[in-house]
């Protein structure tokens, strides 16, 4: 180790023993710079400080505009609420999402929605979130009629691991997204233009009719203008297409091998669980290591009863959960259709949640007693926890009765 200044040393290998020796001279220098640190506390964390500002329990929003995509598609344009503790939005890799805290009928339920702009327009004051109005869910309906301009909305911070690692990933990458799985490549893409990430995206984009594509004109505009970065091939399931240039039917293998160097590229699958189940299929047949494909597995199964293993017995039947949570001890009704987390929050109990899909471990809970389906799907419990009965409420279905605990987040 050789000296530079007083303070700051350049480490040279030289062998073995007189390296060894060398970390002798650490003490003596440590001991100096104590001596020379100023005898006042200190008290602020620099490290805790980057952490809280990355990582903050919750944001507190604004919806600035809106934006109308399609007929069943807006854009919320969201800023910091200026009479909040939120003083600047937390930088976020592009692919993650921020899980909506909604108040509906005066139950709190969560949902994952990604973000769909850049990361640097979180460093300019916003964040959009395009979302579409589904005609079953409740919660979509209930966005439309009171995310007015103007609006408070409450989010977590940027959450998920759907984004690309340069040192796990390919430079080409592959977006597959089918429906509302368009919005992280959309944050992805623009990432790439704005060279925040070096990479090149072709995105097959799965639809059922023309009317459903969303960020058209904008991706036509990226393709212009950046046309060694970004290709979008729309693939659409109607039978009439008057758009030039798409292909019509599903993403087969042969779409994905007709635009894509397959086996130089990373793989990211968005979108509903029948895309998931079709494209996975066709993929295999691509035999790609594990690796090279990424799922976002955010939201909940639609269907729990078609999963394998569900015991098709017990459909619809009703089972009482005695839950524990924080001080308080509640008996609630669940359906085994719907997850032991929906059963929490129909019961007004406030459960902790994020993902929704059994991946962040937020809602982290555990099985005091009573058996449980865990879709196959959303397991992504530790062994650790399997072996002492942790399970996930968000991914996981009452078979009998359960007791449970619960934990309590702010
Ligand atoms: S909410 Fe993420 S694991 Fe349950």
């Amino acid at each position: 180790m050789s000296k530079k200044d007083d303070e700051r040393f350049i480490i040279t290998i030289k062998s073995n023993t007189k390296d060894l020796f060398a970390f002798t001279k650490l003490v003596p220098q440590k001991k100096k710079r104590i001596e020379k640190a100023s005898a006042e506390p200190i008290t602020s964390d620099p490290i805790n400080n980057i952490a809280r500002k990355l990582h903050p329990e919750r944001q507190y929003l604004k919806i600035c505009e809106i934006k109308e995509e399609t007929k069943s598609t807006k854009t919320f344009k969201l800023i910091q609420d200026p009479n909040s503790m939120t003083k600047e939005l937390t930088y976020f890799r592009p692919g993650q999402y921020l899980s909506v805290k909604v108040k509906v009928n005066g139950v709190e339920i969560t949902r994952p929605y990604s973000l769909a702009s850049s990361p640097k327009d979180a460093l300019n004051g916003f964040y959009e979130l395009t979302i579409r109005r589904e005609e079953e869910g409740f919660l979509t309906h209930y966005i439309w009629d009171h995310w007015k301009v103007g609006a408070k909305v409450e989010s977590s911070g940027p959450e998920g691991f759907f984004y690309y690692e340069p040192l796990r990933d390919l430079k080409n990458i592959v977006g597959i997204a089918g429906g509302s799985g368009i919005t992280p490549f959309r944050s992805i893409a623009k990432a790439i233009v704005e060279e925040l990430i070096d990479a090149r995206l072709i995105l097959l984009y799965g639809s059922s009719e023309e009317d459903d594509i969303v960020y058209y004109e904008e991706f036509k505009e990226l393709e212009k203008n950046y046309p060694d970065k970004f290709k979008v091939v729309y693939i659409l399931s109607c039978e009439e297409i008057t758009l030039e240039g798409c292909e019509q039917g599903f993403i087969t293998t042969d779409i994905i091998e007709k635009y894509c160097e397959a086996r130089n590229s990373s793989f990211f699958i968005c979108g509903p669980q029948i895309m998931y189940d079709f494209v996975e299929k066709e993929m295999e047949k691509l035999h790609l290591p594990h690796k090279r494909i990424r799922r976002e597995a955010f939201g909940e199964i639609k269907d729990v009863i078609s999963l394998p293993g569900f015991p098709k017995e017990l459909a619809e039947k009703s089972f009482k959960i005695k839950v524990r949570i924080g001080n308080l001890m509640k008996e609630i009704p669940a359906l085994s259709s719907e997850s032991i987390l929906v059963a929490m929050e129909r019961a007004n109990l406030s459960p902790p949640s994020k993902c929704r899909s059994g991946e962040c471990g937020f809602c982290r809970s555990l099985l005091i007693s009573g058996d449980i389906y865990v879709s196959p799907f959303s397991d992504w419990r530790r062994s650790a926890d399997k072996k002492f009965n942790y399970f996930h409420p968000c991914a996981s279905y009452p078979i009998t009765n359960l007791e449970i605990k619960v934990p309590r987040h702010l």
